[in-house]
This record gives C-alpha cells, structure tokens and sequence, in this order.
C-alpha cells in the first residue's frame, strides 16, 4: 500500500512544481494569476488525495483501535451536504437531504463522515448537469440505512465488485479521481460493522446502500 500510495502522490505534486515554475517564470499578471488559479485548484486535489490516503491508514487492521463515538448519522450528513451545497450550485445539480430524525449509530465519527463525502463526491461529479443527488436517512428496524443515488450513468453489473478495490477506476471515466473513494467507503462501513451495496436508482443512475448497526440506546 505504500509504494502504491507513494507512486499515487507523486504526479500531483510534479504538477505542483510545473505549475510553479510557470507561474514563476510569467511576468504578464493576468497571465500569472491564471497560473496560480491552477496551482490552488492542484493543491486542493492533493490536499483531497491526502486526507484519503489518511482515511483509507487509518481504517487498516492494527493501525489503532477505531473509535467508538455515539454519531447521529442525520447530522453528519446534514454537515456534508452543508459543505458540498456550493460544489452542487456550481454544477446546477438539485442535492436534497431526505430525514425523518436523529438516526444514532456507534463509530468513527470523522471515518463516518469520510465515508459520506465520498459516495456525495461521486455521486456529483459523475452526474450529469442538471439532475439531482439524493442522500436518503432512516432507522429501519434495527439498521441504520443511508442511500445515495444520483441521475449519472450508474456501474455496469460486471464492474461492481471491483470499483470497491483501492485505485481501481472504471475504463474512459473522464472526471479524475484516485479510485480510492469506494475502498474508503466499504472500509469505514466494514470497520463499524455494517455492509455496501450497488444498486438502480428508479432515476436510472446509482443507488449505493450502506447499511449500519443501529445504537439501541
Ligand atoms: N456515482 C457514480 N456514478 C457512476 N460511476 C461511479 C459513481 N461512483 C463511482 N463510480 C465509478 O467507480 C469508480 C471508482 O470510484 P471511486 O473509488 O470513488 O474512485 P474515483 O471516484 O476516484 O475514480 C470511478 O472511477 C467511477 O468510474
Ligand atoms: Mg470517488
């Protein structure tokens, strides 16, 4: 896992030092501050690489005991739809929160609002414009289910299994990406005792179904 996450650091941060030296080199400022435009838009990918790099450590076996906060799954995705709702303006795609209450579970806090972030990052950024993004909550017996579904072109049947691989990404997705997002989820979900699933959305995009020990008390 290191040398592959090592070898997965360094093309950014060559590009870091390119975009550096050019910006370096411009004289003319409207030009240089396009160059630097491009240089914050490249650390942001780096800083995101790095904090799933950290996520996916920290969810090893061993690495050290998970924690076990009390979490309200509600709120956490109230808060990660929160800091996506300007990434979802900017691509005029309609995100909405579906919630009936607390739904309390017990976990990593932090692992567990990871984990949301990835699949609402996918699920924005392989739709198209202009459709929407669903994050459904509720305590269903003793479970605890969060559903994402987008109006994207959905994973073939065949790539299912694979797309939760660490780096695996599936052949001509145009948007980047490190392909750690999925490993992320079904690792976090694993670790606090639950399962992932792929499914349809009735819309004719992904539907991604985690399921979670419900806190009984
Ligand atoms: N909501 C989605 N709609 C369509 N394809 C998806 C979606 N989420 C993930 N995928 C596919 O699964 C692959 C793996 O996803 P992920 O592990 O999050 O890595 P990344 O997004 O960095 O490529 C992606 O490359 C993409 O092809
Ligand atoms: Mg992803």
């Amino acid at each position: 896992f290191m040398a592959n996450a090592a070898h997965q650091l360094r093309t950014p941060v060559a590009l870091l030092w390119t975009q550096a030296s050019y910006a370096l080199r411009e004289t003319a400022a409207d030009k240089r501050q396009e160059a630097l435009v491009a240089l914050q838009a490249s650390s942001g990918r780096l800083a995101r690489l790095a904090e799933q790099l950290l996520t996916l450590s920290r969810a090893e076996p061993g690495s050290r005991r998970p924690r076990a906060d009390r979490i309200d799954l509600t709120e956490a995705c109230r808060q990660v739809l929160e800091t996506h709702a300007p990434r979802a303006i900017e691509r005029n795609i309609d995100l909405g929160l579906e919630e009936t209450g607390p739904v309390p579970v017990i976990g990593d806090g932090t692992m567990l609002r990871e984990m949301i972030v990835n699949l609402v990052d996918n699920a924005l950024r392989y739709s198209k414009p202009g459709g929407s993004v669903t994050v459904k909550i509720a305590a269903v017996d003793s479970e605890a289910q969060l559903t994402v579904t987008d109006a994207g072109p959905g994973i073939p049947p065949e790539e299912r299994e694979h797309v939760f691989e660490r780096f695996y990404r599936i052949v001509g997705t145009n948007e980047e990406g490190s392909g750690l997002g999925l490993a992320i989820v079904r690792e976090v979900v694993e670790n606090a005792g639950g399962s992932v699933a792929l499914g349809d959305a009735a819309s004719g995009g992904l539907k991604v179904e985690v399921r979670l020990p419900l806190r009984s008390s």
